[in-house]
């Protein structure tokens, strides 16, 4: 069992309550617990049960040890200390602490489903997403104002488990140099038209922050990301086919390649210089293929490098060709998309993927793309021997 100095910050909410039981669970596990709790949090559990739980006082002003602990777990996060959080506000001990804290922070957001839905906490999600903020919840399920709904804050056990893996795993991939490359690629049809792909580059972003988490140089080389990249990463442009391969190749000798980007594998053979007008005549364009830069990569590896593909494609028989895939391109793992359903993959903040290597493959159930970036990095460490 690893042990870390946690600092559990507790916002303003009913969830509050059960942030109690999150105490003693920590506690129990052997970690060292400093509660913080913010005014407002204060009126729905007094600081002292914490502090009897913790066996520790709870800070009133913005101690500098403070900032050296190994965990900030913030359980409940309401909506409001969330956009205080995501614009980086510091009213109060939690959120100085939140803002001068430069380790890994995990959040339990738990509010109404109508403000988890509101525009306003969707950026303010996302913002939070890309400082590196690993989110666990909320789940859907009874609110306290008698609503059912997205909005209810993730059990103390399943909080605790993501607190034991990131306390665990901080050190895991330090020192090793890993490259991302995320988002999809456009091909000019001329200067303002292209052909592209569905790709958000959520995965690619989630992988990211991820092996940040957990000690890693990262690179991301990124394609026309409709998310923010994560902080602390090296982030490297790379819009089209041809330039992502450049970019990609030149920083071939990674310790780890996840080639979560949808690369083009056509692209127009003859972009036109201007814009093409319109004479209402049919437009023909011929696609040439586009270098592989998977392939590429199995083919240059001279290293001990872990090469990871990923494959979007359709049922059964798309699985089948990922298998083949792992052979044909020399790559130790492929992630296995099933590109037939809606409510994954493209675009959306869940996924549900296969993973595919020469020793077997693992289903993993459809969760958010955090907690498959985390598997998926599990695995990725099981083979470097860092596990
Ligand atoms: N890839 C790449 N360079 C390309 C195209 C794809 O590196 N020009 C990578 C992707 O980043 C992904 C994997 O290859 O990791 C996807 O494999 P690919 O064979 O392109 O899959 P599909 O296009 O889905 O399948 P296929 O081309 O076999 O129809």
């Amino acid at each position: 069992m690893c042990m870390g100095r946690v600092l559990l910050g507790v916002t303003g909410g009913i969830a509050a309550y059960k942030a109690c039981e999150l105490t003693r669970l920590l506690v129990r596990a052997g970690h060292e617990v400093t509660p913080i709790l913010t005014p407002e949090a204060e009126r729905f559990v007094a600081a002292q049960t914490f502090e009897a739980l913790a066996r520790r006082e709870m800070p009133r002003e913005l101690f500098p040890h403070l900032v050296e602990a190994d965990l900030l777990v913030i359980a409940p996060l309401s909506a409001n200390t969330l956009a205080k959080l995501a614009q980086g506000l510091a009213d109060n001990v939690l959120t100085q602490t939140a803002l001068a804290f430069d380790g890994p922070v995990l959040a339990a957001p738990a509010m109404n489903p109508r403000m988890w839905a509101h525009a306003a906490t969707r950026a303010n999600v996302e913002l939070l997403r890309s400082h590196g903020v690993e989110l666990v919840g909320p789940e859907e399920g009874d609110t306290a104002e008698g609503e059912v709904g997205m909005g209810r804050m993730s059990e103390p056990e399943e909080i605790l488990e993501r607190c034991r893996s990131l306390v665990e795993k901080r050190d895991q991939l330090r020192g090793r140099r890993v490259l991302i490359t995320a988002g999809g690629t456009r091909e000019p049809l001329d200067a303002v038209r292209f052909l592209g792909n569905r790709s958000s580059g959520r995965m690619g972003a989630a992988l990211a922050a991820e092996a940040r988490r957990r000690g890693a140089e990262v690179t991301l080389v990124a394609a026309n990301l409709s998310v923010p990249a994560p902080v602390g990463v090296d982030v490297v442009p790379a819009p089209t086919a041809e330039e992502l391969a450049r970019e990609t190749l030149a920083r071939g000798d990674a310790d780890v390649v996840l080639m979560a980007a949808a690369v083009a594998d056509y692209r127009p053979a003859d972009p036109q210089a201007g814009k093409s007008p319109k004479d209402g005549d049919s437009w023909t364009v011929t696609l040439e293929p586009t270098t592989d830069v998977l392939r590429e990569l199995g083919v240059r590896r001279t290293n001990g490098q872990l090469l990871v593909g990923f494959a979007a494609d359709v049922g059964e028989r798309g699985l089948e060709r990922a298998r083949e895939k792992l052979e044909a391109k020399q790559v130790d793992l492929i992630v296995f998309n099933d590109i037939a359903r809606d409510d994954i993959g493209f675009d959306a903040a869940e996924n549900e993927v296969v993973l595919v290597s020469a020793d077997g493959e693992r289903q993993l159930g459809k969760a958010a793309k955090e907690r498959i970036a985390a598997a998926i990095l599990d695995a990725v460490a099981e083979r470097l021997g860092a596990a």
